[in-house]
């Protein structure tokens, strides 16, 4: 130091003293001067920086150049920070680089020497902060611009301020179209026209409605169309100026799958509803209802709980196949599966009745009624049926039919007892009444004739009691006749019949015809029967005498096909149906009650004008009907 004029040990004092590392530098570039922070700062000693070319304090890549701007300065020699905007750096003794800042300011001796004071700042801490800074800018540009998300930010007025490319391609407008414009444009009425009034209210009273928190709100394309969306919004500043950053989600889908998971969960809530209801009127009505697939005619799908009535539960019913038809009673069960079986597996509607027997062994009786359910295009999607308890029914039809057959039994037995009873009057009246006055008639012909041989004129009083007598004797037979004519007893009933049609006609003056088939002639006919068939035509000749106006009447007997028919046809006005219906008189209603008794049919029927038919069949070896 002693070779340059410094002003005394001032500068040195100077630097020393400075917190900041300095150094002086001559004309030469040497170092004159340095302190203890720059030795520490470049890791050297003071003595080794005494006399040190500055060049070798930066890397060799700038030295060169670094000799240049040096004499520059020296000669324009102005105070001034060195590297503003570019990147300057020290180089450390161990070899190590470092960014830092240096400030000059040229220092003249009064004799001419010229030197320059360095001050220099190591800013590795502030370039690291800067590139930080720059960095996370950077990161924070490239969300916002490839964001999923649209964001967009609005300052206190509302105005739009950014618009990334993600809101510009869910709001269907450019940046610029909607840069300043009122944020309120992306939005529907009501909000549209309310979010003036939104704003300010939070801005006076620090309420938040939304910022901070977020919902849904409905957002507004530019093409007019609105859809869900989920708003977040932040307050935000940057330096003074408070903005708020909108960060918005189309839930258009999600509400669509929302949606569709609703109208998805109200359809199956409604059929489950349905179902219970259908189920719980199944279960309700008082009898048997079954479903059976028909692509497994064998099995069933579903029988309802009441099954229970034959002590079996739905499971056991539906688990084992055989079951069902093992519970059929063996006297109906191949006629009752043949039916089933139709309907099965050919859609027959099915309408059966047969017996099941419960767990218990206890037979009942069953209506089985199935039809099957077809689709639109009649395609049989299930046989749906119905088993109904009939086992009161055929008891009550039972004891019905049981009654009638006795009625039926007990009139044919008075039948029987008077046509008995008739034929016992008749014999006694023929036998003692026809005796007694046969007699009388002989003693009064014999006393006319005793009075004729003495020659005398006999009383004419005799003569009277002869005719009475006559007449007395004529009257009995004919009574005899009515009561039961001898000539069905003697000679058949085919004979009894012709001579009775003789009979009617001689007596009312109709013409009576009656044709008996060749065939029955020789056809035994046992007496009962015979009565019967004697007595309808009795019946239905004297109606016709007496009701039908008519002129002609045939009886006509022939066998058809193993059956007798008998006919009586009259060509009167004809029976009035009404009369048929209400069978109230004692005539016809004998004739059908013979009839059945038999096992025979009667067929009465009258055309207006024409006349009537009486038809009777019997088959021939159905006397005991
Ligand atoms: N051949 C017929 N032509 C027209 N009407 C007839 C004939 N046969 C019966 N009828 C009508 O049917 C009615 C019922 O006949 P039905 O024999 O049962 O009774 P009825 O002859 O009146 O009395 P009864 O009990 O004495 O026989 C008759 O009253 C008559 O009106
Ligand atoms: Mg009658």
């Amino acid at each position: 130091m002693k070779d340059h004029p410094l002003e005394g040990q001032k500068l040195q004092w100077l630097l020393a003293s400075a917190v900041d590392a300095m150094l002086m530098v001559d004309r030469a570039g040497k170092i004159v001067l340095a302190n203890e922070p720059v030795a520490r700062l470049f890791g050297y000693t003071i003595g080794q920086l005494q006399e040190m070319p500055l060049e070798n304090l930066m890397p060799e890549r700038y030295r060169g150049h670094h000799v240049g701007l040096r004499q520059d300065f020296l000669a324009h020699s102005k105070a001034r920070a060195m590297g503003g905007g570019k990147a300057l750096f020290g180089l450390r003794a161990n070899g190590e680089e470092f960014p830092v800042e240096v400030s000059l300011s040229p220092l003249h001796t009064d004799d001419g020497w010229a030197l320059v004071m360095a001050t220099v700042h190591d800013i590795t801490e502030r370039k690291a902060a800067e590139s930080a800074l720059q960095e996370s800018e950077a990161r924070m540009r490239a969300i916002f611009e490839t964001a999923v998300d649209a964001i967009l930010t609005i300052d206190t007025e509302g105005r739009i301020d950014r618009f990334n490319p993600a809101a510009q391609r869910l709001f269907g407008y450019s940046e610029a179209e909607v840069m300043g414009k009122n944020v309120s444009m992306l939005m529907p009425s009501p909000d549209r026209d309310r979010h003036d009034s939104y704003l300010k209210h939070y801005q006076e009273t620090g309420q938040r409605k939304i910022i901070g928190i977020g919902r849904e709100v409905i957002g507004k394309r530019k093409d007019g169309s609105v859809f869900p969306m989920d708003l977040s919004v932040a307050e935000t500043f940057v330096g003074e100026r408070r903005m708020f950053t909108g960060i918005v989600r189309d839930v258009t889908e999600r509400h669509e799958a929302i949606n569709a998971m609703r109208r998805e969960f109200r359809a199956l809530e409604e059929k489950r509803q349905a179902e219970a209801k259908f189920r719980k009127l199944v279960e309700q009505v008082q009898a048997i209802i079954y479903i059976v697939d028909p692509k497994e005619p064998d099995r069933l799908m579903y029988i309802s709980p009441q099954i229970k009535m034959l002590g079996f539960t739905p499971e056991e019913w539906l688990d084992d196949p055989e079951l069902p038809v093992k519970q059929i009673h063996q006297e109906d069960r191949k006629l009752a599966m043949e039916a089933i079986y139709r309907c099965r597996s050919q859609g027959v509607p099915l309408r059966t009745e047969y017996r099941l027997l419960a767990r218990n062994g206890r037979a009942l009786w069953f209506r089985d009624e199935a039809e099957a359910v077809t689709d639109e295009s009649g395609r049989h999607m299930f046989v749906q049926g119905i088993l109904v308890n009939i086992t009161q029914n055929k008891l009550a039809e039972e004891a019905l039919r049981n009654s009638q057959d006795e009625l039926r039994r007990l009139a044919a037995h008075q039948e029987h007892v008077k046509e008995e009873e008739r034929k016992r009057i008749a014999r006694e009246i023929h036998d003692e009444l026809g005796g007694q006055l046969t007699s009388i008639k002989a003693y009064v012909s014999v006393s006319v004739e005793q009075a004729r041989a003495r020659g005398e004129e006999p009383d004419p009083l005799l003569s009277d009691a002869a005719d009475m007598a006559r007449v007395a004797i004529e009257t009995v037979r004919r009574v005899i006749t009515d009561l039961r004519p001898s000539v069905l007893d003697q000679l058949g009933v085919w004979a009894a019949l012709e001579w009775y049609t003789e009979r009617v006609q001689k007596m009312s003056g109709l013409r009576c015809q009656c044709a008996i088939d060749d065939a029955l002639v020789d056809f035994e006919i046992d007496t009962e029967l015979s009565t019967m068939l004697f007595r309808v035509v009795q019946e239905a000749l004297t109606n016709v005498v007496r009701h039908a106006d008519a002129s002609e009447v045939t009886v006509a007997v022939r066998l058809q096909s193993g059956l007798i028919v008998l006919e009586i046809v009259d060509n009167g006005k004809g029976i009035d149906t009404e009369r048929l219906l209400n069978r109230e008189s004692m005539g016809l209603l004998g004739m059908y009650e013979r009839t059945r008794h038999f096992g025979g049919e009667l067929k009465i029927s009258g055309i207006p004008g024409k006349g009537t038919s009486v038809v009777l069949r019997l088959s021939v070896d159905g006397q005991n009907g």
